[in-house]
C-alpha cells in the first residue's frame, strides 16, 4: 500500500510528540519529514524530550529534524506550531499547495477556514469544496473539542440556551515546559491567557451550521472560566447548561450513549468505537484513570444532574488535550478528507 507522505511541525513540542506517536504506525499516512526551529539539524532521539509514557517510536527515533525552509516538504502537513507564529506559515504553505491541518488557534475563525470534529460537523469541510490547490483545514483548542463533542449530542437532542463551564486544565495544554513547577505545585492557576474567549466563541463554529460558503454561528451563549491543575494530561470540565426544551435524565443519558459519528467517520482509522463514555460511578470520570479510553480519543462525561425543571442540566467531561483535544482531532480530520477524497 503506498501511504502518503506527511510532515509535522513543530515535532518536539507536546503536540508534536503525539503527532509523532500517532503517525509513527499509522496506516495511511507515513511520517516522511519532521520540523523545527532550534532542533533543525539533529535526530529526533537525541532532542525531543519525550512527554509519553512508551519509548520514542523507533521509526522517528534517528530521523533528523529539518528546517522549514529545506527541500521536498510533502504535500500533507500537520502544524504543532506555536500560536502566532503558525498563521503566516500556514497561509504561506496553504498558498503554495500543501494541505495544512492545523492545531494553532491563528486560522481557526477564519471564513474560509473549516474548524472540524469529525462526529460533530463533517459537512463544513464543505468549505473547501471547488478550491484548487492548497487550503487549511483546523481543529479546535483542546478544552473547546472536548466541550463541543460533550455538547453536540445535547444541542441536537433538545437545543442549548444556554453554557458555563470551569475548566480544570492539565499542564501539558501549556507545552513544553509549559508553566514553572514552582508556580503549579500544590496549586490550581485561576487565570489561562486568551483561553477563555477560545472555548466561549470556537464552539459557535463548530456547532454553528454551514449555509452555503459560510458557517452560521450555532448563537449559544458560552460563559468560560479556565483554570490550570496540577494534572500532567487531561482536560477537565464542570458544566452547567440550561437545555432548551424538556428532557428526562434517560433521554439525557441516550443522547450521549447513542452519539456516533457518521458510518464514514466511524471507520477511520483513528476514530474511537463510541465518541462519548458515560459514567455511571459517582467518583468518575477522573483524569488519571479515564484520559486514554479508546486511545485517548473518548470524552468521558459524568456526574450528570437535572434540575426538577428538566432543563437545568449539569455534569464534567474530560478529555485528552494532547490526543483528542490536538493531535488525534488533527490526524481524524485527516483521514476524513482521505475517504473524501481531498487528499
Ligand atoms: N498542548 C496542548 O494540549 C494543545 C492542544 C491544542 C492545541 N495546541 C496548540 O498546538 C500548538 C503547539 O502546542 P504545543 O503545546 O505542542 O507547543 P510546544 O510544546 O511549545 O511546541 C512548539 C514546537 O514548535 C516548534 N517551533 C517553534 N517555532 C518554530 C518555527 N518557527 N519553525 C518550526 N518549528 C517551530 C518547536 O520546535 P523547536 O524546539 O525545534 O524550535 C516545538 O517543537 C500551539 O499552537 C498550541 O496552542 C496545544
Amino acid at each position: 500500500l503506498n501511504r502518503i507522505p506527511v510532515a509535522v511541525l513543530g515535532a518536539t513540542g507536546a503536540v508534536g510528540q503525539r503527532f509523532v506517536a500517532l503517525l509513527a504506525e499509522h496506516p495511511w499516512f507515513r511520517l516522511a519529514r519532521l520540523v523545527g526551529d532550534d532542533s533543525a539539524g539533529r535526530s529526533y532521539a537525541d532532542v525531543v524530550r519525550w512527554m509519553g509514557d512508551g519509548a520514542v517510536p523507533a521509526s522517528a527515533q534517528a530521523m533528523r529534524i529539518e528546517a522549514l525552509e529545506a527541500p521536498g516538504l510533502p504535500e500533507v502537513v500537520f502544524s504543532a506550531l506555536p500560536a502566532g507564529v503558525a498563521g503566516p506559515i500556514e497561509s504561506r504553505l496553504a498558498g503554495a499547495g500543501h494541505k495544512v491541518f492545523t492545531n494553532a488557534r491563528d486560522h481557526r475563525m477564519d471564513a474560509d477556514v473549516p474548524l472540524v470534529i469529525p462526529e460533530v460537523n463533517p459537512d463544513h469541510l464543505g468549505l473547501l469544496e471547488g478550491r484548487k490547490g492548497g487550503w487549511i483545514v483546523a481543529n479546535g483548542n483542546c478544552t473547546a473539542i472536548v466541550l463541543a463533542l460533550a455538547l453536540a449530542p445535547l444541542q441536537r437532542a433538545f437545543g442549548l440556551d444556554e453554557v458555563h463551564v470551569t475548566t480544570m486544565q492539565a499542564l501539558s495544554g501549556a507545552g513544553y515546559p509549559g508553566v514553572p513547577a514552582v508556580d503549579i505545585t500544590d496549586n490550581v492557576l485561576p487565570f489561562i491567557r486568551g483561553e477563555e474567549e477560545k472555548v466561549e466563541s470556537e464552539p459557535q463554529k463548530t456547532l454553528g451550521r454551514l449555509a452555503g460558503d459560510r458557517v452560521e454561528p450555532a448563537g449559544i451563549p458560552i460563559h468560560a472560566t479556565c483554570t490550570r491543575a496540577n494534572v500532567r494530561e487531561g482536560h477537565f470540565e464542570s458544566v452547567h447548561v440550561k437545555l432548551a426544551r424538556k428532557a428526562s435524565m434517560d433521554e439525557v443519558k441516550a443522547a450521549w450513549r447513542e452519539f456516533r459519528g457518521p458510518p464514514e467517520v466511524q471507520g477511520l482509522p483513528t476514530a474511537p468505537k463510541q465518541p462519548i463514555h458515560l459514567h455511571e460511578a459517582e467518583d468518575r470520570p477522573q483524569p488519571r484513570r479515564d484520559r486514554w479510553l479508546e486511545g485517548g480519543m473518548a470524552v468521558s462525561v459524568g456526574r450528570v444532574r437535572l434540575g426538577a425543571d428538566g432543563r437545568s442540566l449539569r455534569f464534567v467531561c474530560l478529555g485528552s488535550n494532547t490526543v483528542r483535544g490536538a493531535a488525534g482531532a488533527s490526524v481524524l480530520n485527516a483521514e476524513l478528507c482521505k475517504v473524501r477524497g481531498l487528499l
